[in-house]
């Protein structure tokens, strides 16, 4: 009997679930029953709610089951799973689920289909041919083909990713640098961490196609230390990139470098924010600079360089592989290309959807989602992090793209998308997001670090129903001093959700009970 190749995910939310034991319980029933398995360690497909989620291969493609615990997997041998055979936990051909079947999946194509670590797994799937073009390319034509590609930064702010870049390559100076952010600090996003788990090797084509672009032959991941097995797989596929050549002093046979390293982060929110992101790769307390010199020309240690999200570099292969206009094409308005979705919070089917920006937050949250866990009606999503805007239910046909979600006083951030049942306090939220604020802040601007202190003692007025009217008004000079005073988006962008709940749920703000 052939072997028989079984993957179970490596990702941190399926280990959180008992991927660990379930991998180690199918490799030992396997023995006992003398049946030759090949257990491979793959990232996770992104529906959450299966994980951990066993796949076998089939002559008729891989077939999933989840969620597997250990105590199912004797029963899973007795109904011949190993062989594609029925058992309640079963979900058929994991291609034709439709939770993934219907996703637009160009970032994410390799993410739990290869083993992350394995370069030739890796090649096989199509890894590596966007270097390959960028190698025969000129340097200003690698840049114009990000630029033409409409990809904007998947970070937060939507900078064109392209300009940034050619920023970068105009500046005439010997040593350069390519960064990512890899801090992935909002709340209910984990695409960031989901690619590096899954498909490692994407991300650092990528970084090694910025550096080829603008002349840089240093790149950092800026990695949170709170993902210790992303930590543990960038380290492994980094090793198996410079073992196969794509790393290192001669790139591909090409006679050009790029070396890669990852550094921890300590643990700050703020340390996302790309100059704070810079002081601390340089080993200084996370603090925002002031700007300009923008990071482009003054970046880490006073050199040009490029600061781009995880997302964001790893869009960049497929856009040399396939070309500018086969990325531009998916897309709407002046978001182009595809968004990793993230549905988190209470919904019946958390997980990662990548499609075309321009679908509606309906779709979202129903069509994949499935609705909120509770079965309750959901009366408003937060989207883009602790920063974003609480959106009600009224407006959940806006389409998702930048402009779009702007246009409603919202923003898509790194896409993250948080909902809420009908059972959600929005004054404690407001409070939340205050509280937030004053723990992270950096502590550079006033309006920041004094600010968010005051306003948490002033919800907590509005919340023991003293003086609310007086309080409510207080709360929204408050805000508009954050908005315009702070001199990052920690403070700047505090009073979205604080405001938005005021607006839209002014209702959870009055008529509190004094006490
Ligand atoms: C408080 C704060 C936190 C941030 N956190 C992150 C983060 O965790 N990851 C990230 O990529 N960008 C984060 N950003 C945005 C970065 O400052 C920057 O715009 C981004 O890294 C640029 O990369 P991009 O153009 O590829 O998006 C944050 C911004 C602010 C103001
Ligand atoms: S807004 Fe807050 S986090 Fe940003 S620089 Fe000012 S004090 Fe620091």
């Amino acid at each position: 009997m052939s072997t028989i190749d079984i993957y179970v995910p490596r990702d941190s939310s399926a280990l959180s679930l008992g991927a660990e034991q379930v991998a180690n319980a199918i490799g030992a029933e396997a023995k006992k029953r003398n049946i030759d398995v090949r257990l491979i360690r793959n990232g996770s497909r992104g529906m959450y709610w299966l994980e951990p989620f066993v796949e076998v291969v089939t002559p008729g493609g891989r077939v999933g089951y989840g969620p597997v615990t250990v105590k199912d997997v004797p029963g899973l041998f007795d109904a011949g799973f190993h062989t594609g055979g029925q058992h309640a936990l079963a979900h058929g051909v994991t291609d034709e689920i439709p939770f993934l079947k219907s996703q637009q999946r160009l970032t994410f194509e390799r993410v739990g289909v290869i083993d992350p670590v394995s370069v030739s797994d890796y090649v096989a799937h199509g890894g590596y041919q966007g270097l390959r073009a960028a190698l025969a390319m000129k340097q200003a034509d690698i840049v114009q083909a990000v630029l033409d590609s409409g990809l904007r930064g998947r970070g937060g702010a939507a900078f064109p990713t392209g300009i940034k870049w050619k920023t970068v390559l105009d500046q005439n100076t010997p040593q350069k640098y390519v960064t990512c952010n890899a801090d992935e600090g909002d709340s209910g996003t984990f695409a960031d961490r989901m690619l590096m788990e899954g498909d490692p090797l994407t991300l650092i084509e990528g970084m090694t196609i910025a550096g080829l672009a603008v002349g840089a032959n240093q790149g950092y991941i800026y990695l949170r230390c709170e993902y210790p097995h992303a930590h543990q797989v960038l380290k492994e596929a980094i090793a198996a990139a410079y073992q196969a050549r794509y790393l290192g002093a001669d790139v591909m046979g090409s006679g050009r470098k790029f070396d890669l390293e990852v550094r921890l982060g300590a643990g700050a929110y703020v340390c996302g924010e790309e100059t704070s992101m810079l002081e601390s790769l340089e080993g200084k307390r996370g603090e925002v600079r002031v700007r300009p010199p923008l990071p482009a020309i003054k970046g880490l240690f006073g050199q040009p360089t490029i600061v781009n999200n995880v997302i964001t570099h790893a869009s960049v292969p497929i856009i040399l592989a396939k070309g500018a206009a086969f990325y531009r094409d998916y897309g709407v308005g002046k978001s182009r290309g595809t968004l990793p979705f993230q549905l988190a919070g209470n919904l019946k089917h958390g997980g990662l959807v990548e499609r075309a920006f321009g679908l509606t937050l309906k779709e979202l949250l129903y069509d994949y989602g499935g609705g909120s866990a509770t079965g309750r009606p959901i009366r408003t999503v937060q989207v883009g992090g602790p920063l974003g805007a609480y959106i009600p239910a009224s407006q959940f046909d806006v389409a998702a793209g930048y402009e779009e979600l702007s246009a409603i006083g919202a923003l898509l951030g790194h896409g993250g998308i948080v909902a809420f049942d009908d059972t959600v306090d929005m004054a404690k939220m407001a409070r939340y997001a205050m509280e937030f604020c004053a723990i992270e802040s950096c502590g550079k601007c006033t309006p920041c670090r004094i600010g968010s202190t005051r306003g948490v003692e002033v919800i907590d007025r509005i919340l023991a129903g003293v003086d609310t009217e007086h309080n409510l008004k207080l709360l929204e000079d408050l805000c508009e001093t954050m908005l315009q005073g702070s001199l990052c988006g920690l403070g700047g962008m505090t009073p979205f959700p604080v405001t938005s709940a005021l607006k839209y749920f002014g209702e959870d703000f009055r008529g509190r009970a004094r006490h």
